[in-house]
């Protein structure tokens, strides 16, 4: 049994990670919006529900402190806060492109700050999983904003994973291509978009949110205990494979 913070945890991978979970684990369970805090507790009852918002590092630290007291201790952590931003260079505001970084970089420095610290202080080991993206790492484009950002994610968790690899605490990045979440609505929100959306991608068909939970949960787990500083794609091969084109298939009504 680990003890395990979930941020986003109301979101579509954030809340199919701690559905995996409940079961054999103690769970801390994070989001802004305590509404849906609540339904998930209610779904979840052995886990404990607490809101905060990650982009105020007071609010991140507090939290960790108040999830360490709770659980005594924090052996996991999955990082599932994030977002996206779809436009070209010249139509991204200061404010959206600040938007991408506070939601995306921030939120990860403020949380793996807080939890390495906590576990340094206590000289536990530690598992981290952050969600970057298949954008961070092929130029995707109109993707400027969420692609830097990502990449962001990802260059700081293989810094703290050689920081503290000699310390027990482990980093590694799930990079997801499309998954089936509200993020993504729009690419998926009729047969024929999810058709278009599914043709450029190698297997033919978008992610679901519990396949990337599943990856996450490996990498959590000590199964994995020799793995760390490493970014693992879950995308259906968009990120590394070119396969030749095939003609856009009309989606059964
Ligand atoms: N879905 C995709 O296609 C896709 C592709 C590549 C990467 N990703 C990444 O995968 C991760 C999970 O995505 P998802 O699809 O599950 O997203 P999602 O369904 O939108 O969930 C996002 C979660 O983060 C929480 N959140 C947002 N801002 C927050 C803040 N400031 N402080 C605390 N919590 C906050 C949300 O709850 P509240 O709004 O209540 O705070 C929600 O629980 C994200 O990092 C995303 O960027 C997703």
């Amino acid at each position: 049994m680990k003890k395990i913070l979930i941020t986003g945890a109301t979101g579509a991978v954030g809340s199919a990670l701690a559905k995996q979970l409940a079961a054999g684990h103690a769970l801390a369970l994070t989001a802004r919006q305590t509404d849906k805090l609540q339904t998930l507790g209610h779904e979840l009852p052995s886990a404990q529900v607490m809101a905060a918002d990650l982009v105020q590092s007071e609010a991140a630290e507090a939290l960790v402190q108040e999830v360490w007291q709770k659980l005594e201790g924090i052996d996991a952590l999955a990082h599932c806060v994030g977002s996206t931003l779809i436009k070209p260079l010249h139509l991204i505001s200061p404010a959206a492109w600040q938007e991408q970084f506070d939601l995306n970089v921030s939120t990860t420095f403020h949380v793996t700050r807080a939890v390495v610290s906590q576990a340094l202080k206590a000289r536990t080991p530690l598992s981290i999983v952050l969600v970057s993206s298949v954008v961070a790492h092929a130029g995707f484009a109109n993707h400027e904003a969420v692609a830097a950002a990502k990449a962001a994610v990802t260059a700081l968790g293989q810094s703290i994973a050689a920081t503290y690899a000699d310390k027990g605490i482990r980093v590694n990045i799930v990079a997801p291509g499309l998954t089936r979440s509200s993020l993504t609505q729009r690419f998926i929100a009729t047969p024929e978009a999810e058709a278009r959306s599914a043709a450029l991608i190698p297997t033919g068909r978008i992610g679901e949110p519990e396949e990337v939970a599943q990856l996450i949960a490996f990498l959590l787990s000590d199964a994995s205990r020799h793995i760390t500083g490493q970014v693992i794609g879950i995308d259906g091969g968009q990120g590394v494979l070119h396969v030749p084109a095939k003609p856009v298939l009309k989606a059964a009504s």
